[in-house]
Parts: structure tokens; C-alpha cells; sequence
């Protein structure tokens, strides 16, 4: 495996993960899992947060308890699939802060357009997750990135549902510093840029608009 890619092989992750593959699945049921896998890829993103000592009362005494230290993380979901993660984050996160990223692929050349950017302005200051289900050329992963680092982002992590290697190893050419957690890496991309064996256009099967 590449180095600094994580693939959190969770058995619950694993589960949902086929079952959002399968052509048969609903729109609802589809959004739901990608909603459920959010939350449970958070929990792995954010395993080595580091913590604070805290004083608290609890009913009997006093206590030293501990708390994630810094200020608040920021989901910066690229849209629009990566909206489909930000319910399931932010239910186990719901003070983080949210930046959004407006990139589409260009169907001919598969490089990325930006279109939108809106984020909180202390970026340096706090760790990123870069949110985007599909991590197939890489193009809107560096793209946004970029975005982010230019607007002073410096800890930045990148969170997907599925990798091609060919994704992987773009993203780390050009950002070997941010890490990448995913549930899976697939075997390549076809000529249409898709993740084979993948589970298709994920902004489609998640919004309903094939
Ligand atoms: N984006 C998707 O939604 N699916 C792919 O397979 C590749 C990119």
C-alpha cells in the first residue's frame, strides 16, 4: 500500500461499502450509507486528534477529564459528492466548521473546473478534512487542495469512499503531506475516468439524476 493511505477495512465500513456498490440500490438507500460510512471514516480520520486536560465536576468530585485541544475542525466537503459524508461527520462533529469547494470534471478533458470557494478565513489554525467520495485521477482532490493551501490551510486530510491507484499516486506527487483515508483502492480507471470496479457516478446515484 502506499505509503500515508490508510484503508479503514472496519467490518462495518466493509459491509456498507458493498452494499453502495450494488447497481440495485436506492437513491435513499444509498445516501443513507454513504451518510453512515462518513460518520464511521470520521471516527478513523480523527483518531490521533490530540487532547487536552479539562477540569469537570462530575456528581461526586471533581475530575481531570480531557478534551480535543485546538479549535474546531473544518469539513471542507468538494461538491458535490462530497456533501453525500457531511450529515454522518457532522452528527459525531457538530461544532466543526464547514468550507465548501466548487469543482466539476471537465467530461472531455477530466481536469478539474472550480467554480465556488467559501471558508472559514483562519484556516491555518485548524485541520481540514478534504471530503470527496471518489478519488479517481485526482484532479479535483489536487485542485482543492491548492484552493485550501492558498488560503492558508497547512494540516490537511483527505477522506474517500474508494481510490483508484492512479489517483493515489497523483494526489501524493503533489501533496505528499496530506494523508488519505479511504475504505477502499480499486483496481484502475477506465478511459472515462470511472473507478473500475468503483459503483459509478457517485453525485448521481446519491442525488437521483440518471
Ligand atoms: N467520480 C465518480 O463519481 N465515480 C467515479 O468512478 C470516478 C469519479
Amino acid at each position: 500500500m502506499a505509503a500515508n493511505v490508510t484503508v479503514v477495512d472496519h467490518p462495518l465500513v466493509q459491509h456498507k461499502l458493498t452494499l453502495m456498490r450494488d447497481v440495485t440500490r436506492s437513491t435513499k438507500g444509498f445516501r443513507e450509507l454513504l451518510n453512515e460510512i462518513g460518520m464511521l471514516l470520521a471516527y478513523e480520520v480523527t483518531r490521533d486528534l490530540p487532547l487536552e486536560p479539562v477540569t469537570i465536576e462530575t456528581p461526586l468530585q471533581a475530575m481531570e477529564g480531557r478534551q480535543i485541544a485546538g479549535k474546531k475542525l473544518v469539513l471542507a466537503p468538494i461538491l458535490r459528492a462530497g456533501v453525500g459524508f457531511l450529515d454522518g461527520m457532522l452528527s459525531l462533529m457538530p461544532a466543526a466548521r464547514v468550507a465548501h469547494i466548487g469543482i466539476y470534471r471537465d467530461p472531455g478533458s477530466l481536469r478539474a473546473v472550480e467554480y465556488y470557494f467559501k471558508s472559514p478565513s483562519d484556516l491555518a489554525d485548524r485541520t481540514v478534512l478534504v471530503l470527496d467520495p471518489m478519488l479517481a485521477t485526482g484532479n479535483s482532490a489536487v485542485a482543492a487542495i491548492e484552493q485550501l493551501k492558498t488560503r492558508g490551510a497547512r494540516d490537511l486530510r483527505f477522506v474517500c469512499l474508494l481510490a483508484a491507484p492512479e489517483g493515489i499516486t497523483h494526489l501524493q506527487q503533489v501533496h505528499p503531506d496530506v494523508p488519505v483515508w479511504t475504505a477502499a483502492i480499486d483496481s484502475h480507471l477506465n478511459d472515462h475516468g470511472y473507478i473500475v470496479p468503483g459503483l459509478g457516478d457517485a453525485g448521481d446515484r446519491m442525488y437521483g439524476t440518471r
